[in-house]
Protein backbone atom coordinates (compact mmCIF):
# COMPACT_ATOMS: atom_id res chain seq x y z
CA UNK A 1 0.00 0.00 0.00
CA UNK A 2 1.37 3.52 -0.78
CA UNK A 3 2.18 5.55 1.93
CA UNK A 4 0.69 8.61 2.82
CA UNK A 5 2.68 11.13 0.54
CA UNK A 6 2.87 14.04 3.07
CA UNK A 7 4.50 16.79 1.49
CA UNK A 8 2.07 16.51 -1.30
CA UNK A 9 -0.94 17.11 1.06
CA UNK A 10 0.97 20.45 2.22
CA UNK A 11 1.85 21.54 -1.02
CA UNK A 12 -1.61 21.37 -2.35
CA UNK A 13 -3.12 22.68 0.82
CA UNK A 14 -1.19 25.98 0.29
CA UNK A 15 -1.90 25.78 -3.44
CA UNK A 16 -5.52 26.50 -2.93
CA UNK A 17 -4.80 29.43 -0.93
CA UNK A 18 -2.31 30.88 -3.54
CA UNK A 19 -5.13 30.02 -6.20
CA UNK A 20 -7.84 32.44 -3.79
CA UNK A 21 -5.76 34.88 -3.70
CA UNK A 22 -5.45 34.77 0.24
CA UNK A 23 -1.81 33.15 0.76
CA UNK A 24 -0.57 34.86 3.82
CA UNK A 25 2.71 36.98 3.06
CA UNK A 26 4.71 38.43 5.66
CA UNK A 27 6.89 41.53 5.15
CA UNK A 28 9.54 41.25 7.79
CA UNK A 29 9.54 44.68 9.51
CA UNK A 30 12.74 46.19 11.55
CA UNK A 31 10.46 48.00 13.52
CA UNK A 32 13.31 50.15 15.26
CA UNK A 33 13.18 53.04 17.60
CA UNK A 34 12.30 55.73 15.81
CA UNK A 35 10.23 58.38 16.86
CA UNK A 36 7.21 57.82 14.65
CA UNK A 37 5.74 54.91 13.66
CA UNK A 38 8.04 53.55 11.16
CA UNK A 39 9.57 50.39 10.09
CA UNK A 40 12.20 49.25 7.69
CA UNK A 41 11.83 46.91 5.33
CA UNK A 42 13.40 45.45 2.22
CA UNK A 43 11.76 46.05 -1.07
CA UNK A 44 13.88 44.99 -4.42
CA UNK A 45 16.73 44.70 -2.42
CA UNK A 46 16.54 47.30 -0.96
CA UNK A 47 16.39 48.58 2.83
CA UNK A 48 13.38 50.78 2.80
CA UNK A 49 11.28 53.02 5.45
CA UNK A 50 7.64 52.47 5.71
CA UNK A 51 4.69 54.59 8.06
CA UNK A 52 3.03 51.44 9.11
CA UNK A 53 -0.89 51.92 9.42
CA UNK A 54 -1.87 48.26 10.95
CA UNK A 55 -0.42 47.77 14.53
CA UNK A 56 -2.77 47.04 17.16
CA UNK A 57 0.35 49.03 19.39
CA UNK A 58 -2.76 51.66 19.56
CA UNK A 59 -1.42 53.98 22.04
CA UNK A 60 2.99 53.39 20.77
CA UNK A 61 3.04 52.16 24.64
CA UNK A 62 5.89 49.51 22.86
CA UNK A 63 7.94 52.21 22.12
CA UNK A 64 7.42 54.51 25.14
CA UNK A 65 10.17 55.85 27.42
CA UNK A 66 8.16 54.86 30.73
CA UNK A 67 8.00 50.86 29.50
CA UNK A 68 11.46 50.48 28.05
CA UNK A 69 12.86 51.89 31.44
CA UNK A 70 10.79 49.67 33.47
CA UNK A 71 12.08 46.78 30.73
CA UNK A 72 15.60 47.65 30.66
CA UNK A 73 15.76 47.49 34.57
CA UNK A 74 14.13 44.72 34.94
CA UNK A 75 16.34 42.52 32.65
CA UNK A 76 18.89 43.74 34.38
CA UNK A 77 17.99 42.93 37.68
CA UNK A 78 16.19 39.49 37.26
CA UNK A 79 17.85 38.09 33.56
CA UNK A 80 15.92 37.35 30.07
CA UNK A 81 13.41 33.83 31.23
CA UNK A 82 11.07 33.57 34.24
CA UNK A 83 12.71 29.72 35.20
CA UNK A 84 10.00 27.97 34.71
CA UNK A 85 6.00 27.74 35.19
CA UNK A 86 4.15 29.59 37.89
CA UNK A 87 4.41 26.03 40.02
CA UNK A 88 7.29 25.83 39.27
CA UNK A 89 9.76 29.26 39.43
CA UNK A 90 7.88 31.27 37.31
CA UNK A 91 6.09 33.60 40.04
CA UNK A 92 8.50 36.11 40.18
CA UNK A 93 7.78 39.56 41.97
CA UNK A 94 7.06 42.01 39.07
CA UNK A 95 4.27 39.01 37.74
CA UNK A 96 2.57 39.00 41.17
CA UNK A 97 2.80 43.23 40.84
CA UNK A 98 1.12 43.30 37.62
CA UNK A 99 -1.67 41.01 38.85
CA UNK A 100 -2.12 43.39 41.79
CA UNK A 101 -2.53 46.48 39.59
CA UNK A 102 -5.03 44.57 37.34
CA UNK A 103 -7.40 43.90 39.85
CA UNK A 104 -6.67 47.29 41.13
CA UNK A 105 -7.94 48.51 36.76
CA UNK A 106 -10.58 46.38 37.21
CA UNK A 107 -12.06 46.85 40.74
CA UNK A 108 -11.94 43.20 41.09
CA UNK A 109 -10.50 41.13 44.35
CA UNK A 110 -8.02 39.25 41.99
CA UNK A 111 -6.39 38.98 38.42
CA UNK A 112 -4.45 36.15 36.98
CA UNK A 113 -1.51 36.65 33.79
CA UNK A 114 -1.47 34.35 30.99
CA UNK A 115 1.09 33.56 28.30
CA UNK A 116 -1.21 35.78 25.42
CA UNK A 117 -4.85 37.13 25.30
CA UNK A 118 -5.77 33.38 23.05
CA UNK A 119 -4.28 32.02 25.45
CA UNK A 120 -6.43 33.07 28.44
CA UNK A 121 -9.34 33.22 26.39
CA UNK A 122 -8.57 29.62 25.51
CA UNK A 123 -8.07 28.24 29.05
CA UNK A 124 -10.12 30.50 31.08
CA UNK A 125 -13.63 29.43 28.60
CA UNK A 126 -12.35 25.89 28.37
CA UNK A 127 -12.02 25.39 32.08
CA UNK A 128 -14.99 27.15 33.37
CA UNK A 129 -17.22 25.54 30.52
CA UNK A 130 -15.84 22.19 31.35
CA UNK A 131 -15.86 22.14 35.35
CA UNK A 132 -19.06 23.52 36.01
CA UNK A 133 -21.50 21.22 36.34
CA UNK A 134 -24.39 21.01 33.05
CA UNK A 135 -22.97 24.00 32.07
CA UNK A 136 -24.22 25.98 28.86
CA UNK A 137 -22.29 28.87 26.83
CA UNK A 138 -24.00 31.34 25.42
CA UNK A 139 -21.86 32.58 22.56
CA UNK A 140 -21.71 35.89 20.65
CA UNK A 141 -21.88 34.95 17.18
CA UNK A 142 -18.22 37.07 15.70
CA UNK A 143 -16.40 35.93 18.71
CA UNK A 144 -12.92 36.10 18.21
CA UNK A 145 -11.38 32.58 17.35
CA UNK A 146 -9.28 31.97 20.82
CA UNK A 147 -13.02 32.19 22.58
CA UNK A 148 -14.33 29.48 20.23
CA UNK A 149 -11.25 27.19 20.74
CA UNK A 150 -11.89 27.32 24.27
CA UNK A 151 -15.81 27.00 24.39
CA UNK A 152 -15.41 23.92 21.78
CA UNK A 153 -12.84 22.04 23.21
CA UNK A 154 -14.82 22.13 26.92
CA UNK A 155 -17.72 20.25 24.84
CA UNK A 156 -20.07 21.92 27.27
CA UNK A 157 -23.85 22.65 25.43
CA UNK A 158 -23.29 25.89 23.70
CA UNK A 159 -26.25 28.32 21.90
CA UNK A 160 -24.45 30.76 19.20
CA UNK A 161 -26.68 34.06 19.82
CA UNK A 162 -26.80 36.79 16.99
CA UNK A 163 -24.03 39.19 17.45
CA UNK A 164 -24.67 41.99 19.41
CA UNK A 165 -28.38 41.34 19.70
CA UNK A 166 -29.57 41.59 23.73
CA UNK A 167 -32.78 40.01 22.90
CA UNK A 168 -32.07 36.61 21.01
CA UNK A 169 -29.45 36.00 23.93
CA UNK A 170 -32.54 36.85 26.50
CA UNK A 171 -34.36 34.03 24.04
CA UNK A 172 -31.60 31.22 24.13
CA UNK A 173 -31.07 32.07 27.76
CA UNK A 174 -34.97 31.75 28.52
CA UNK A 175 -35.05 28.35 26.68
CA UNK A 176 -32.73 27.06 29.30
CA UNK A 177 -32.73 25.39 32.66
CA UNK A 178 -32.54 27.86 35.40
CA UNK A 179 -30.98 25.80 37.49
CA UNK A 180 -28.37 24.83 35.34
CA UNK A 181 -24.51 27.06 35.15
CA UNK A 182 -24.63 29.28 32.68
CA UNK A 183 -21.73 31.15 30.74
CA UNK A 184 -22.30 34.42 28.95
CA UNK A 185 -19.19 35.30 26.59
CA UNK A 186 -18.67 37.98 24.30
CA UNK A 187 -16.46 40.91 23.25
CA UNK A 188 -16.80 44.52 24.45
CA UNK A 189 -14.60 46.08 20.34
CA UNK A 190 -15.36 43.78 18.07
CA UNK A 191 -11.07 43.91 16.33
CA UNK A 192 -12.44 43.54 12.47
CA UNK A 193 -15.38 45.84 12.24
CA UNK A 194 -14.75 48.37 15.12
CA UNK A 195 -18.27 47.70 16.65
CA UNK A 196 -19.39 48.07 20.38
CA UNK A 197 -21.27 45.66 22.05
CA UNK A 198 -24.31 46.43 23.46
CA UNK A 199 -22.35 46.06 27.39
CA UNK A 200 -25.32 47.73 29.97
CA UNK A 201 -27.99 45.57 27.69
CA UNK A 202 -25.83 42.08 27.43
CA UNK A 203 -24.77 42.14 31.29
CA UNK A 204 -28.54 42.76 32.33
CA UNK A 205 -29.65 40.42 30.33
CA UNK A 206 -27.26 37.74 31.75
CA UNK A 207 -27.54 38.52 35.19
CA UNK A 208 -31.62 38.44 35.07
CA UNK A 209 -30.88 34.97 34.05
CA UNK A 210 -28.40 34.24 36.45
CA UNK A 211 -25.31 33.66 33.87
CA UNK A 212 -21.73 34.18 34.37
CA UNK A 213 -20.87 37.46 32.26
CA UNK A 214 -17.65 36.56 30.34
CA UNK A 215 -16.31 40.00 28.39
CA UNK A 216 -13.14 39.97 26.17
CA UNK A 217 -11.35 43.38 26.18
CA UNK A 218 -8.46 42.81 24.40
CA UNK A 219 -9.02 45.68 21.98
CA UNK A 220 -9.95 48.41 24.49
CA UNK A 221 -7.77 47.75 27.57
CA UNK A 222 -5.83 50.77 27.87
CA UNK A 223 -7.59 52.65 25.06
CA UNK A 224 -10.63 53.17 26.58
CA UNK A 225 -11.63 53.93 30.26
CA UNK A 226 -10.68 57.22 32.28
CA UNK A 227 -7.58 54.92 33.49
CA UNK A 228 -7.76 52.10 30.51
CA UNK A 229 -9.79 50.12 32.18
CA UNK A 230 -11.42 49.15 28.88
CA UNK A 231 -15.06 50.20 27.55
CA UNK A 232 -16.74 48.75 31.02
CA UNK A 233 -14.68 51.06 32.56
CA UNK A 234 -15.60 53.90 30.51
CA UNK A 235 -19.58 53.18 30.90
CA UNK A 236 -18.39 51.98 34.54
CA UNK A 237 -20.17 48.93 34.06
CA UNK A 238 -16.96 47.23 36.11
CA UNK A 239 -19.04 45.90 38.55
CA UNK A 240 -21.67 44.05 36.01
CA UNK A 241 -19.29 42.16 34.98
CA UNK A 242 -17.90 39.00 36.59
CA UNK A 243 -14.86 38.03 34.62
CA UNK A 244 -12.90 40.51 32.44
CA UNK A 245 -10.37 39.52 30.14
CA UNK A 246 -7.79 41.81 28.39
CA UNK A 247 -4.60 42.01 26.69
CA UNK A 248 -1.10 43.11 27.44
CA UNK A 249 -0.29 43.35 24.17
CA UNK A 250 -2.16 45.68 22.15
CA UNK A 251 -3.21 48.89 24.12
CA UNK A 252 -0.63 48.34 26.67
CA UNK A 253 2.11 47.29 24.03
CA UNK A 254 3.68 44.35 25.61
CA UNK A 255 2.58 41.20 25.60
CA UNK A 256 0.09 38.47 27.44
CA UNK A 257 -3.62 38.51 28.56
CA UNK A 258 -5.18 38.16 31.96
CA UNK A 259 -8.66 37.80 33.70
CA UNK A 260 -9.86 39.74 36.46
CA UNK A 261 -12.62 38.59 38.39
CA UNK A 262 -13.67 37.62 42.03
CA UNK A 263 -10.91 35.77 44.56
CA UNK A 264 -12.71 32.29 44.27
CA UNK A 265 -13.14 32.23 40.70
CA UNK A 266 -9.81 33.51 39.58
CA UNK A 267 -8.08 31.07 42.14
CA UNK A 268 -10.43 28.25 40.53
CA UNK A 269 -8.61 29.08 37.37
CA UNK A 270 -5.56 29.34 38.66
CA UNK A 271 -5.65 25.73 40.44
CA UNK A 272 -7.69 24.05 37.25
CA UNK A 273 -6.48 26.04 33.81
CA UNK A 274 -3.89 24.01 31.76
CA UNK A 275 -3.11 26.85 29.77
CA UNK A 276 -1.84 28.81 32.83
CA UNK A 277 -0.47 25.57 35.05
CA UNK A 278 1.72 23.76 32.23
CA UNK A 279 3.58 26.99 30.92
CA UNK A 280 6.43 28.92 31.17
CA UNK A 281 5.55 32.03 32.85
CA UNK A 282 5.85 35.61 31.07
CA UNK A 283 9.47 36.28 31.39
CA UNK A 284 10.44 39.20 34.38
CA UNK A 285 10.97 41.94 32.05
CA UNK A 286 7.84 41.52 30.21
CA UNK A 287 5.87 41.30 33.47
CA UNK A 288 7.40 45.00 34.57
CA UNK A 289 6.91 46.47 31.16
CA UNK A 290 3.26 45.74 30.80
CA UNK A 291 3.47 46.83 34.28
CA UNK A 292 4.77 50.04 34.11
CA UNK A 293 2.15 50.60 30.70
CA UNK A 294 -0.87 49.83 32.90
CA UNK A 295 0.57 51.99 35.51
CA UNK A 296 1.46 55.00 33.55
CA UNK A 297 -2.13 54.83 31.03
CA UNK A 298 -4.53 54.41 34.75
CA UNK A 299 -2.94 58.41 35.18
CA UNK A 300 -1.90 59.90 31.63
CA UNK A 301 -4.52 60.97 29.52
CA UNK A 302 -2.09 62.05 26.96
CA UNK A 303 -1.77 58.55 25.11
CA UNK A 304 -5.77 58.77 24.76
CA UNK A 305 -6.54 61.82 24.10
CA UNK A 306 -3.85 62.37 21.00
CA UNK A 307 -5.19 58.76 19.56
CA UNK A 308 -8.72 60.26 19.77
CA UNK A 309 -7.73 63.45 18.02
CA UNK A 310 -6.06 60.77 15.42
CA UNK A 311 -8.72 59.11 14.97
CA UNK A 312 -11.48 61.03 14.24
CA UNK A 313 -8.66 63.18 11.91
CA UNK A 314 -8.74 60.54 9.38
CA UNK A 315 -12.18 59.35 10.23
CA UNK A 316 -13.24 62.97 9.03
CA UNK A 317 -10.64 62.88 6.11
CA UNK A 318 -11.39 59.09 4.88
CA UNK A 319 -15.42 60.02 4.81
CA UNK A 320 -14.69 63.27 3.05
CA UNK A 321 -12.66 61.43 0.44
CA UNK A 322 -15.63 59.06 -0.25
CA UNK A 323 -13.18 56.35 0.90
CA UNK A 324 -15.37 52.90 1.72
CA UNK A 325 -15.18 53.49 5.24
CA UNK A 326 -17.47 51.16 7.64
CA UNK A 327 -19.25 53.51 9.98
CA UNK A 328 -17.07 52.45 14.02
CA UNK A 329 -16.69 54.84 16.93
CA UNK A 330 -14.09 52.96 17.94
CA UNK A 331 -9.97 53.46 17.11
CA UNK A 332 -10.31 50.98 13.95
CA UNK A 333 -11.43 52.48 10.79
CA UNK A 334 -12.16 49.31 8.44
CA UNK A 335 -11.84 50.32 5.14
CA UNK A 336 -14.50 47.70 3.24
CA UNK A 337 -12.27 46.46 -0.30
CA UNK A 338 -14.61 42.96 -0.77
CA UNK A 339 -12.18 40.79 -2.53
CA UNK A 340 -9.17 39.01 -1.49
CA UNK A 341 -7.34 39.85 -4.76
CA UNK A 342 -7.94 43.18 -5.18
CA UNK A 343 -7.17 44.18 -1.85
CA UNK A 344 -3.84 42.60 -1.60
CA UNK A 345 -2.97 43.66 -4.50
CA UNK A 346 -3.70 47.36 -3.06
CA UNK A 347 -1.79 46.49 -0.22
CA UNK A 348 0.82 45.45 -2.10
CA UNK A 349 0.95 48.93 -4.00
CA UNK A 350 0.70 51.06 -0.63
CA UNK A 351 3.67 49.28 0.25
CA UNK A 352 5.71 49.53 -2.87
CA UNK A 353 4.65 53.09 -4.68
CA UNK A 354 3.98 55.07 -1.29
CA UNK A 355 5.65 53.35 1.39
CA UNK A 356 2.70 52.69 3.51
CA UNK A 357 2.38 49.19 5.63
CA UNK A 358 -1.47 48.63 5.59
CA UNK A 359 -1.80 44.74 5.40
CA UNK A 360 -5.05 43.04 3.85
CA UNK A 361 -7.14 41.52 5.77
CA UNK A 362 -8.87 38.57 3.73
CA UNK A 363 -10.71 35.40 4.31
CA UNK A 364 -10.26 33.28 7.26
CA UNK A 365 -9.79 36.17 8.90
CA UNK A 366 -12.91 37.82 7.85
CA UNK A 367 -15.72 36.07 5.89
CA UNK A 368 -15.21 36.48 2.12
CA UNK A 369 -16.66 39.31 -0.19
CA UNK A 370 -15.72 41.16 3.39
CA UNK A 371 -12.26 41.70 2.54
CA UNK A 372 -10.93 45.18 3.88
CA UNK A 373 -8.03 46.97 4.94
CA UNK A 374 -7.77 48.04 8.27
CA UNK A 375 -6.36 51.30 9.54
CA UNK A 376 -5.11 51.80 13.01
CA UNK A 377 -4.24 55.05 13.81
CA UNK A 378 -2.03 55.84 16.94
CA UNK A 379 -0.70 59.13 18.75
CA UNK A 380 2.61 58.35 16.67
CA UNK A 381 1.17 59.41 13.65
CA UNK A 382 0.85 62.93 12.46
CA UNK A 383 -0.86 65.17 9.88
CA UNK A 384 2.00 64.69 7.16
CA UNK A 385 1.39 60.89 7.55
CA UNK A 386 -2.03 61.67 7.70
CA UNK A 387 -2.31 63.83 4.25
CA UNK A 388 0.13 61.20 2.99
CA UNK A 389 -2.13 57.96 3.74
CA UNK A 390 -5.27 59.56 2.35
CA UNK A 391 -3.43 61.17 -0.75
CA UNK A 392 -2.50 57.33 -1.82
CA UNK A 393 -5.46 55.75 -0.84
CA UNK A 394 -8.16 58.43 -2.83
CA UNK A 395 -5.25 57.22 -5.75
CA UNK A 396 -5.04 53.55 -5.52
CA UNK A 397 -8.81 53.20 -5.04
CA UNK A 398 -10.68 54.76 -7.59
CA UNK A 399 -14.36 55.53 -7.10
CA UNK A 400 -15.86 53.12 -9.43
CA UNK A 401 -14.69 50.18 -7.62
CA UNK A 402 -15.02 51.11 -4.36
CA UNK A 403 -18.22 49.54 -2.15
CA UNK A 404 -20.56 51.49 -0.44
CA UNK A 405 -20.14 51.67 3.38
CA UNK A 406 -23.12 48.66 2.88
CA UNK A 407 -21.26 46.57 0.97
CA UNK A 408 -22.75 47.30 -2.58
CA UNK A 409 -20.05 48.11 -5.29
CA UNK A 410 -21.75 50.15 -7.43
CA UNK A 411 -19.79 49.13 -10.47
CA UNK A 412 -20.24 45.39 -9.53
CA UNK A 413 -23.49 45.82 -8.77
CA UNK A 414 -23.11 43.04 -6.03
CA UNK A 415 -23.55 43.05 -2.33
CA UNK A 416 -21.59 42.05 0.17
CA UNK A 417 -22.18 41.61 4.18
CA UNK A 418 -19.64 42.85 6.44
CA UNK A 419 -20.40 41.14 9.61
CA UNK A 420 -20.61 37.39 10.77
CA UNK A 421 -20.50 34.51 7.89
CA UNK A 422 -24.44 34.11 9.15
CA UNK A 423 -25.07 37.48 8.17
CA UNK A 424 -23.00 37.54 5.28
CA UNK A 425 -25.46 33.81 4.03
CA UNK A 426 -22.13 32.48 2.05
CA UNK A 427 -22.04 28.94 1.97
CA UNK A 428 -18.56 29.30 1.34
CA UNK A 429 -18.20 30.51 5.20
CA UNK A 430 -20.53 27.82 6.85
CA UNK A 431 -18.92 26.28 9.94
CA UNK A 432 -16.29 28.64 10.20
CA UNK A 433 -15.21 31.47 12.55
CA UNK A 434 -14.43 35.08 11.02
CA UNK A 435 -10.95 33.84 11.47
CA UNK A 436 -11.42 30.77 9.27
CA UNK A 437 -11.07 28.12 12.06
CA UNK A 438 -13.39 25.59 11.75
CA UNK A 439 -15.54 25.03 15.15
CA UNK A 440 -18.09 22.43 14.50
CA UNK A 441 -19.65 22.95 17.67
CA UNK A 442 -19.55 26.54 17.63
CA UNK A 443 -20.96 27.15 14.05
CA UNK A 444 -22.52 24.15 13.28
CA UNK A 445 -23.53 21.65 15.91
CA UNK A 446 -24.58 24.48 18.49
CA UNK A 447 -27.71 25.92 18.42
CA UNK A 448 -27.84 29.49 16.61
CA UNK A 449 -30.28 31.22 18.58
C1 LIG B 1 -10.93 39.75 20.53
C2 LIG B 1 -9.58 39.13 20.69
N1 LIG B 1 -9.34 38.40 21.79
C3 LIG B 1 -8.15 37.82 21.99
C4 LIG B 1 -7.12 37.97 21.08
C5 LIG B 1 -5.80 37.31 21.33
O1 LIG B 1 -4.96 38.23 21.95
P1 LIG B 1 -3.37 38.03 21.91
O2 LIG B 1 -2.91 38.65 20.63
O3 LIG B 1 -2.89 38.75 23.14
O4 LIG B 1 -3.11 36.57 21.96
C6 LIG B 1 -7.30 38.74 19.93
C7 LIG B 1 -6.20 38.91 18.97
O5 LIG B 1 -6.17 39.73 18.12
C8 LIG B 1 -8.58 39.33 19.73
O6 LIG B 1 -8.82 40.05 18.63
Amino acid sequence: MDRFDYEAFFEDTLGQLHREARYRSFHPLGRELAPGPVAFTTLGGRRRAVTVWCSNDYLGMSRHPVVLEASRLALARYGAGAGGTRNIAGTHEPIVALEAELAALHGKQAALVFSSGYVANDTVLATLAARLPGCIVFSDADNHASMIEGIRRSRATTRVFAHNDPLALDAALSQADPARPKLVAFESLYSMNGDIAPLRELLAVARRHGALSYVDETHAVGVHGPQGGGLLEAHRLLDQADIVQGGLGKGFGVVGGFITGRRALVDFVRSHAPGFIFTTALPPAVAAAALASVRHLRRSQTERLTLRRRVDGLRTRLTAAGLPLLPTTAQILPLLIGDSARCSKLSERLLREHSLYLQPINYPTVPRGAERLRITPSPLHDETMTDALVEALVVIVPPESRLRRDGVCPSAATSVGVGSSERLGNPENAGRDQHGVEHPDHDQGAVHA
